[in-house]
């Protein structure tokens, strides 16, 4: 049976080396120039290595790089909207030459891939702020980490020989070619995709199940990579998920696995671009609710919805669902959204992500129209944890 829909690019890339084929590229990479990498850098290339970034093979070039921020396009005029890219000090690039391959190595010191080098040049910071955040202001997450990371990027297509060996949830971490068998093997004819860097509060419960009712399954897929330090750490949401699909989810229709990329912060630009990548996990519908990939309030509530009008629904090739800002409503005594009900404000149960974290840290249950006991007892008892251990 072939899938019911084709990853980005018509290809699911595969640049894992594997065997006596790992093993040579392994030794030859030993005498190779090392480059370190990041957390963020890493994990960006075992997504290229494992397809979860199809049809990229590598680390962008600068034709690539450009037209990506001019047009939210490849050069091939495939969709894509964020650079993908590899930073490098610039003593560290003059090193190296064109043509060069080059060890990429971790914190750690293993030697996680090769880049073969086929160009290198420097971004103008400030332009790549401005199209992908939107602006230049260093208090946004992303642009701080665009402006912090090294001013060279080396391009080339990578090969990974090692992969990070997860702490935790192992059980959890799914290439894109499993979770396509997968939903192969469950028969699911449509998939919806739901990213998240946050708990599952019961709003995001409820955009899920709406969809889940159009769709045989959702693939409930957290973001685990690098977060801001005010996120809820990816541990204590991973065991929040699971109580809440133990006790609330249907076991035959849902998904959960981690995506393991490190968060950008780029709202709209990001929206896109999780959306592809979902694609390449085999899903065919992908959730956006308000302020997808947003942070503090430098996108409106729907931007992330409106840029998908850019876009062809036959270039997308994934049917992105929209929810409107959902809530509790006191006087309807359900979830909701400003779509399917009337009632004002003074009805509505919000609260912000800031006040969320504050009660958690200080003890205090949610309301259970907001999260369910069962995940907000994890969520403070987690986070009770950590603290500790950081007073020590
Ligand atoms: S995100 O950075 O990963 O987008 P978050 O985990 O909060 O943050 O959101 C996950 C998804 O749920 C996104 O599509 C977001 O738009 C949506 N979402 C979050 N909260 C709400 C809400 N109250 N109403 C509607 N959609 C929401």
């Amino acid at each position: 049976m072939t899938d019911w829909i084709a990853p980005h690019g018509g290809t699911l890339i595969d640049r894992v080396l594997r065997g006596t084929e790992r093993d040579a590229a392994l030794e030859k990479a030993k005498s190779y120039k090392r480059v370190q990498l990041d957390n963020f850098a890493l994990s960006d290339l075992e997504l290229i290595g494992i397809g979860a970034f199809s049809p990229l093979t590598g680390f962008m070039g600068r034709g690539d790089y450009e037209s990506v921020l001019d047009t939210m396009r490849l050069q091939s005029g495939r969709v894509w909207s964020l650079p993908i890219t590899l930073p490098v000090s610039h003593e560290q690039a003059e090193a190296i030459r064109i043509g060069e391959q080059v060890a990429l190595v971790g914190e750690d010191k293993v030697i996680y891939g090769v880049l073969e080098v086929t160009e290198k040049y420097s971004p103008d910071k400030e332009r790549e702020a401005e199209k992908v955040y939107r602006t230049t202001d260093l208090q946004h997450p992303g642009v701080k980490k665009l402006y912090e990371r090294p001013g060279v990027y080396l391009a080339g297509p990578v090969w990974v020989l090692n992969r990070k060996e997860p702490a935790e949830f192992k059980e959890f971490y799914l290439d894109p070619a499993e979770t396509r068998a997968l939903f192969r093997e469950k028969g699911w004819r449509s998939v919806v995709g739901f990213q998240t860097r946050n708990p599952v509060h019961r709003a995001h419960e409820y955009i899920q199940k709406c969809a889940l009712e159009i769709v045989d399954g959702l693939f409930l897929n957290p973001l685990v990579g690098e977060t801001k330090s005010d996120d809820i750490p990816a541990d204590v949401r991973m065991r929040s998920y699971q109580v809440l699909l133990k006790n609330y989810y249907p076991a035959e229709r849902v998904i959960l696995a981690v995506f393991p990329a490190a968060m950008r912060y780029a709202g709209p630009r990001e929206a896109i671009f999780h959306a592809m990548v979902r694609k390449n996990y085999g899903c065919t519908h992908f959730i956006v609710g308000r302020d997808h990939a947003g942070v503090g309030s430098y996108y409106g509530t729907y931007d992330a919805q409106l840029i998908f009008r850019e876009f062809t629904p036959e270039e997308l090739g994934i049917t992105p669902l929209f929810f409107e800002h959902s809530f509790y409503c006191t006087a309807c005594g359900n979830m909701a959204t400003p779509k399917t009900c009337p009632h004002d404000e003074s009805k509505r149960l919000t609260l912000s992500g800031t006040k969320v974290r504050e009660k958690l840290r200080n003890g205090e249950m949610l309301p259970p129209e907001f999260t369910r006991p069962e995940v907000a007892r994890v969520l403070s008892e987690g986070l009770r944890e950590k603290q500790e251990a950081v007073i020590g």
